[in-house]
């Protein structure tokens, strides 16, 4: 019975994906450490009790994927490792480096060093579109050096890749898939992020801040296609390291998601402007062709279909 330890588990993406492993009768254990970076442990404690419901074989552990030790005892015996744990988001990258540099590079330093120990065989982390930095050519490809980032929280994002690749080396047959997610959303998503914050603020008849002029394209994916990208990594990304796109492969400027956020909301926004902060990169854009044919990854989310969940998951929801 195939058994997956999946780190960051009560978080936002690793909610959803760790739902569809239960679904699919996988047992799951869960290793997160319930912070309140970036957003309020509420949450996640609201998500390991929604995911204590479904019944499935679940397992939760607190903790921090720092802890060598613990992080070794949950991995021996696991068939697979999904390495979701870490600290997100741009901005706070700037004020706080040395934590997002310590849980993000050490953190996966820590657990592909015990997946390779434990010789577990497949292991996937989670990586992100930031790491292309403003100077990819887009649409992104995985070849791109990316070794230009804006924020620390890109850097780290990068050093974890490479350190990972690099520990690849002594591991040829373990498949190890570095996913590079472009800004998710849905249910659960993160509150600090655009489309939750933006939908709570249309909904209360509250202003909305757009950064710059509203031109910044983002590569936007719903949680749905990104988990089944998750679980076609975990499943079939081939011996060695590889990274993927995981993306929509169609950005949209701000102001196109503002007006269909809107729309799905059945009320107009109020928007105030403000300079775009230190680190926002002006566009991503996906390309998708090698995690299409390596992966069969093919994202099915329309942009106003998924805004609707979550305009429907805030309203059910009011803070
Ligand atoms: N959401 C996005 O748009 C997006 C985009 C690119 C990359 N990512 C990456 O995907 C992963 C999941 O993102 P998310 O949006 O679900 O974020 P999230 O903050 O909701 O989930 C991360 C989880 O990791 C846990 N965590 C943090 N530090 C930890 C530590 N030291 N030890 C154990 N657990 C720890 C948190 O408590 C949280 O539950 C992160 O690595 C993030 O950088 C997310």
């Amino acid at each position: 019975m195939p058994r997956t330890l999946v780190t960051g588990g009560v978080g936002f993406i690793g909610y959803h994906v760790t739902r569809a492993l239960l679904a699919r009768g996988d047992e799951v254990v869960v290793l997160d450490d319930f912070s309140d970076a970036p957003y309020p442990r509420a949450l996640k404690e609201a998500n390991a009790r929604d995911l204590a419901a479904l019944g499935g074989r679940l397992e939760v552990v607190t903790g921090c994927v720092t802890d060598a030790a613990k992080v070794a005892a949950l991995t021996a015996g696991a068939s697979a490792v999904l390495h979701l744990a870490g600290l997100a988001g741009v901005r706070p990258s700037f004020a706080d480096p040395v934590h997002y540099a310590r849980i993000n590079v050490d953190g996966t330093a820590t657990v592909v060093e015990a997946a390779i120990q434990a010789k577990v065989p497949r292991l996937v982390i989670a990586s992100s579109s930031s790491v292309y930095g403003n100077s990819t050519p887009l649409p992104a490809r995985e070849e791109a050096p990316a070794i230009e980032p804006e924020s620390p929280y890109a850097a780290s994002k990068r050093g974890a890749e490479l350190v990972a690749l690099s520990l690849s080396r002594k591991a040829p047959s373990l498949a190890l898939a570095a996913l590079r997610f472009f800004t998710v959303y849905g249910p659960r998503q993160r509150p600090e992020m655009a489309i939750t914050l933006f939908a709570r603020a249309i909904l209360a008849g509250r202003p909305i801040t757009v950064f710059g002029d509203g031109s910044m394209k983002r590569d936007f994916t719903h949680v749905d296609d990104i988990v089944r990208g998750v679980l076609a990594a975990i499943d079939r990304a081939p011996a060695g390291f590889r990274a993927y796109n995981l993306g929509s492969g169609a950005p949209i400027t701000l102001d196109r998601l503002v007006a269909a956020l809107s729309s799905a909301a059945g009320r107009e926004a109020i928007t105030t402007r403000a300079a775009v902060p230190l680190g926002d990169v002006d566009a991503t854009f996906a390309d998708i062709g090698r995690a299409e044919r390596e992966l069969g990854f093919r994202p099915a989310v329309p942009l106003e279909e998924g805004l609707r969940t979550v305009v429907d998951w805030v309203k059910a929801h009011p803070t």
